[in-house]
């Protein structure tokens, strides 16, 4: 398990960020990867693996099903060949989501499996009906008994799938079952966003067949069984993108280094629109951006459309643009819980159901705020780094979920920031006891 801490970040805003970043592998490329060796008895060899609370988390949860997992810095080897329960526990997939990836892999490969409902989240409802949905029209008979998924089968039969929206990890999950299934089976509708077209790639160097995948329709045929295998996880787009979002807030001249600008087109395309200088070259970008951002409108929607993983970033641009931009989210039906701790910090916007009127002000004032997600916390870092004096973000358990460090490599681009232990009594006021309820009350 992941260590439960309540740090905080202290920001002193105002300063332009320059210099250079190495992109993390993504993280939602390396949870479902991770997840897909569950398909082998065999050992899948991982490099690129960002070491983050997340990545721990599934760590865990396939070392609690027998696999034995070495870890040595960004790369990771897993050998499922001894696992010997088939159960994801609620303590595991209640503090993440993703934990959802297990139940195809294990159901495909040993024919049943006990995965805990999600329950609620933050940002949204999230059920899962798409991923069971799609393994019944596999073959599969499942229950939900004591808050559990609990699916068998025998082989699973390829099917055709057409799914009711575009959804990313219901996409993976059917995506790994098939592998093993008999027959071909066709995803409708399937997610484009390029960590499943990673996660083809991986089970396609473990001897999965697979076509279509980056498209809405995925074709999978089905072995009897995989091998081990090699992958090298993709580079990070939302960190990516989050880090060039605080520069076109914040202003300065950054070169990001092995990342995939061909993933990234909406977000570069905002940007540019907000006013920056932005140059790709194959594994680089670099954005200057001299002056105030203009306000830029965005509408998440499922890949290659904006993402919504990225639209707590550009509200908080948007906070100090000229201008008036409008938010959109069409994922998630609750996902601007950052705007009532952005107005902390002075910014101007106004909610309407899934819209928000940002209004431009010329400077926010730092002030104590609080992380509620992942990327909302991103955001706030973001109106950090341009408010007037001190902003000290809470919670940011959240930000470590899905960021590497986020604070020395900040750092290193000439931003004050600074990590406050929050188990240090003489500095965070000891609340290191009472975080870990607070934190399971606040997931
Ligand atoms: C993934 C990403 C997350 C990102 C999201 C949308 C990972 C680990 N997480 O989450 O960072 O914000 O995609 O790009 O990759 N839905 C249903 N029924 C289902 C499945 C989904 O109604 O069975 C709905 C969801 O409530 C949501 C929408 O479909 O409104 C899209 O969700 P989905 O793409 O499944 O998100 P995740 O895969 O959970």
């Amino acid at each position: 398990m992941p260590f439960i801490h309540m740090d905080k970040l202290k920001i002193e805003g105002g300063r332009p960020l320059r210099g250079e970043v190495e992109v993390s592998g993504a993280k939602n490329a390396a949870l479902p990867i991770l997840c897909a060796s569950l398909l082998v008895a065999d050992a899948l060899e991982l490099s690129g693996v960002p070491q983050l609370h997340d990545v721990a988390t599934t760590v865990g949860l396939l070392g609690r099903l027998g696999a034995v997992v070495e870890r040595d810095a960004h790369s990771v080897r897993v050998d499922a060949s001894r696992v010997d329960s088939v159960e994801a526990p609620y303590e595991l997939v209640k503090t993440m989501r993703a934990s959802i990836l297990v139940l195809g892999p294990l159901l495909a490969r040993f024919g049943e499996a006990r995965v805990s409902l999600p329950g609620g989240c933050a940002i949204g409802q999230r059920p899962v009906d798409q991923h069971l949905k799609g393994l019944q029209a596999m073959g599969a008979q499942i229950a939900i008994e004591h808050g559990y998924v609990v699916a068998r089968a025998g082989r699973l039969r390829g099917a055709r799938i057409v799914t009711d929206m575009v959804t990313v990890t219901g996409t993976e999950n059917l995506m790994m079952a098939a592998t093993l299934a008999d027959g071909e089976t066709v995803i409708e509708n399937a997610a484009r966003e390029p960590e499943v077209t990673d996660l083809a790639a991986a089970l396609v160097a473990m001897g999965a067949c697979i076509d279509g995948a980056g498209t809405d329709r995925i074709v999978v045929h089905g072995v009897p069984r995989l091998h081990g295998g090699r992958h090298r996880v993709m580079p990070d787009r939302i960190e990516a993108g989050t880090f060039l979002c605080a520069v076109a807030a914040a202003g300065g001249d950054v070169l990001l280094r092995g990342a995939a600008p061909a993933t990234m087109d909406a977000t570069l395309d905002k940007l540019r629109e907000a006013g920056a200088r932005i140059d790709c070259g194959d594994d680089t970008v670099r954005l200057r951006m001299s002056r105030r951002p203009r306000a830029v409108d965005v509408r998440t929607a499922p890949y290659p459309a904006f993402a919504t993983d990225m639209q707590a970033q550009f509200m908080a641009m948007n906070c100090v643009a000229e201008g008036t931009g409008v938010v959109t989210e069409t994922i998630f039906e609750n996902r601007f819980m950052h705007v009532l701790e952005l107005q902390r910090l002075g910014a101007d916007v106004v909610v309407e159901g899934n819209t928000a009127v940002v209004r431009g002000v010329p400077r926010l004032s730092g002030a104590r705020v609080m992380a509620t997600d992942l990327r909302a916390s991103a955001g706030l870092v973001i109106a950090g780094l341009v408010a007037d004096g001190e902003t000290t973000v809470d919670r940011i358990y959240h930000l470590d979920r899905g960021y590497e460090r986020m604070e020395t490599r900040l750092q290193a681009l000439g931003a004050r920031v600074e990590r406050i232990d929050g188990r240090d009594p003489a500095r965070g006021q000891g609340e290191g006891v009472l975080a870990v309820e607070t934190e399971e009350a606040a997931r």
